[in-house]
């Protein structure tokens, strides 16, 4: 099939922009320095990155070809490669864990977007003009603890990526990522500039990013550097096949994939330039969890001249960033009900909204009236789709992807996806993808059992 009913992107650079739209988001900017700080910096760090490039690229090829060779949804697609490679039609699992953790993900994603939202209208009212780091972890502490602020928020956000994405691939899509994307890149690096000259504690942060120590490593720790890599490049669960579905036949998968995965990985090292310096400026704590964005940036332009300005313009992009993923995270979902019940995109995108939105009220609550309820020993509801989807169902699903393409997919489809590909990069590739992707996560399933 040449192209996708869903509609196609126009070109490769729009794929590129859109699947970078998807990767790009909470998971560099909010979850990255959170995790990365909880972790141990430096070591998690390293992982981070190796996990990036030898499990989380492949996969990301791998995640692509598929897609494009089905031009479906991913259980769909899934449903059609395997009766084009006479494989066990079982292997449609990927696709439904694919949906389900998607909607896992999306659920608590508008909760913390909604955060996002929240403080570009603080920024904006000037509330957080001359904040010291005490003003600013009491002003996260009542915006999380008040539940109707929460929650409309969350809804708000919501509301706006089912908006997005019943428009569809072309309209709703390509505008969002064309133009925001590159400011959000720029306003970054003025950050960072910025932390660099007047932090005072710029070397501090980035030896706690980039030196290594060998005590730091631990069998969790390394889980969750592996569950960063999936999130962060929005693997494991379909949504880069979804948006391969609709990618022109004549792009090279392999390039897009590696640029996708540059321009990620540069803009979460970024977001932890900026904010470990002002972690140590403020004798903060790295390990402050979840809230760790929300209480360093805005002391951050609390301090600077034309705080004001830059740090609602900062949330601002935040916001879209965040809206780019959390369209992905429903394409897979949306394209399959449209392909099963016929129903308008409209229609599927308003149901799996609503549904994800309730199920987001677990994670809404986890900061306040259920802030004491554990669902996994020691995590809150919020806590429990976090670990549950980033560090087993995206992992399980790289796994199950990367096992598939390489050893069962058809050879002929896989030859002509990579048509571009000089042999020798094939070879290399293909390693990759049947051998060091999924042993790569089996082994570090088995560290942090151990
Ligand atoms: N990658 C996005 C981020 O970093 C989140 C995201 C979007 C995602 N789509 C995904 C994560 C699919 C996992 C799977 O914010």
């Amino acid at each position: 099939m040449s192209e996708s009913v869903h509609g196609m992107w126009s070109s490769r650079i729009m794929f590129i922009l859109a699947a970078a739209g998807s990767a790009v988001g909470l998971g560099n900017i909010w979850r990255f320095p959170y995790v990365a700080g909880e972790n141990g910096g430096g070591a998690f760090v390293l992982t981070y990155l190796v996990c990036i490039f030898l499990i989380g690229m492949p996969i990301m090829v791998a995640e692509t070809i598929l897609g494009r060779a089905g031009r479906k949804s991913p259980i769909n697609t899934m449903q059609d490669l395997t009766a084009r490679s006479n494989a066990w039609s079982g292997w449609q699992v990927i696709g439904w864990m694919g949906v389900l953790a998607g909607f896992m993900i999306l659920s608590y994603y508008a909760v913390i977007a909604g955060w996002a939202v929240a403080y570009l209208f603080d920024m904006a009212s000037g509330t957080f003009v001359g904040a010291d780091s005490t003003f600013a972890n009491d002003a996260f502490k009542s915006l999380t603890g008040d539940v109707w602020a929460v929650v409309g928020w969350h809804s708000l956000f919501m509301a706006c990526t089912i908006l997005i994405s019943a428009r569809g691939v072309g309209k709703g899509l390509e505008m969002t990522v064309k133009y925001l994307m590159p400011m959000l890149f720029i306003l970054l690096l003025a950050l960072v500039l910025w932390a660099a000259l007047t932090s005072g504690h710029f070397l501090e942060g980035m030896t706690f990013l980039f030196s290594i120590k060998s005590e730091d490593f631990s069998g969790d720790a390394v889980l969750v550097a592996m569950g960063q890599a999936f999130f962060t490049l929005s693997l494991g669960m379909g949504a880069i096949m979804a948006y391969g579905a609709y990618l022109p036949k004549s792009a090279s998968i392999v390039g897009s994939a590696t640029t996708i995965a540059l321009l990620d990985t540069v803009v979460a090292l970024l977001s932890g330039m900026v904010i470990f310096p002002i972690v140590f400026a403020n004798g903060l704590e790295s390990s402050a969890g979840p809230g760790l964005m929300f209480i360093t940036l805005p002391i951050a332009f609390g301090q600077m001249s034309g705080g004001q300005l830059f740090g609602t313009v900062f949330f601002l992009l935040v916001t879209f960033a965040a809206i780019t993923s959390a369209i992905s995270l429903v394409e897979p979902a949306i394209a399959w009900l449209v392909e099963k019940l016929k129903v308008s995109r409209a229609a599927a995108a308003v149901s799996i909204g609503v549904l994800a939105w309730f199920w987001g009220l677990g994670t809404a609550f986890s900061f306040n009236i259920w802030d004491d309820v554990m669902i996994l020993p020691e995590k809150t509801f919020f806590d429990t789709m976090d670990y549950v989807s980033n560090n087993i169902i995206l992992p399980l699903g790289g796994v199950l992807i990367a096992t598939f393409t390489g050893w069962f997919l058809n050879r002929a489809i896989f030859d002509e996806e990579l048509g571009d590909l000089s042999g020798w990069l094939k070879t290399v590739l293909m390693l990759l993808i049947r051998f060091v992707a999924p042993l790569g996560v089996l082994v570090v399933f088995v560290m942090s059992f151990i």
